[in-house]
């Protein structure tokens, strides 16, 4: 039986396994998913550990995106592109890394969602690991300009130069979103709420078309999304449905096959109520 694993910190409440189970299950494919637990020091080490143990694919998330791209000896264009990577798979003689989340949120979000993204004005809060895996997934998906707002403006800076598009991609302080005007998109990708606190951010950002959209989901996304509701967002979407998609993208790199993800995301809804 092949093994499969998330590696985070924390990473006991991730639903990862479950949903890889449920893939498995609907596919008739044997797999053994399990959570690993590791800690930026730890982590390099457990991932060798896992592949010494026959781990053949590894799922990455909070805070080790940035290091799992660091880690692999080969990467893809968009893994590469976000300078993140949410999935692994062993090759003969190192890692693979591929980012699934920026796929993911565009299905969720013109799928699950049917919102039509094209020509969207973008604010994306936050440049970090999240953010970087969904900016080129986004472009690609034909928004319109993309304003990147971040604490601290080098993360925001260098998140801007590595899309490498500065006509239509614009670094800006999270202090000066008062100037900005109204979007069409506004995208949550900052770790802020785990932390304890969302950053102030004026209701003027808001319009009556505006969707609203967090990267995390369950409790973690209430802040925000509260507060695009109380600006009167049109939409406010947690990163459930990203979650399960990007979950179906990585097993269909490991499988070769597809799997549906309407029961599974259902399933989780029904679970959470
Ligand atoms: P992740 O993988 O979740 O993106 P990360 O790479 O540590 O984790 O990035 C966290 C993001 O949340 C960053 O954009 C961070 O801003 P800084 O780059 O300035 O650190 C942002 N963030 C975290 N706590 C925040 C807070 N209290 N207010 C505003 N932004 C915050």
């Amino acid at each position: 039986i092949l093994r499969y694993a998330v590696l985070g910190h924390p990473v006991a409440h991730s639903l990862s396994p479950r949903i890889h189970a449920e893939f498995g299950r609907q596919l008739s494919i044997a797999l053994d998913y399990s959570a690993i637990d590791a800690d930026a020091d730890e982590f390099d080490n457990a991932l060798a550990a896992f592949a010494a143990s026959g781990g053949v694919g590894a799922n990455i998330t909070l805070p080790h995106k940035q290091r799992a791209a660091a880690a692999c000896e080969t990467l893809s264009d968009r893994a590469r592109r976000a300078g993140a990577a949410n999935t692994l798979a062993r090759g003969a003689t190192g890692w693979h890394g591929d980012n699934t989340d920026g796929v993911g949120l565009v299905r969720d979000l013109t799928g699950r969602h049917a919102l039509d993204l094209r020509a969207r004005r973008t604010l994306l809060i936050g440049a970090g690991g999240a953010a970087r895996g969904v900016a080129p997934a986004l472009l690609d998906a034909g928004i319109g300009d993309l304003f990147i707002a971040n604490r601290s403006a080098d993360r925001a800076d260098a998140l801007a130069d590595a899309l490498a598009q500065p006509g239509r991609v614009h670094p800006r302080y999270l202090d000066d979103l008062r100037a900005l005007g109204e979007f069409d998109l506004i995208v949550n990708a900052t770790s802020a709420a785990r932390d304890g606190g969302l950053p102030a951010l004026p209701m003027s950002l808001v319009g009556k078309r505006t969707a609203a959209v967090d990267l995390s989901y369950g409790e973690v996304a209430i802040p925000f999304l509260a507060w695009a509701r109380a600006a009167g967002a049109h939409d406010a979407i947690d990163g459930l449905g990203m979650l399960v998609e990007q979950a179906a993208e990585s097993f269909a790199l490991w499988h070769g096959k597809r799997p549906d993800t309407d029961p599974v995301y259902e399933q989780l809804i029904e679970h959470r109520a």
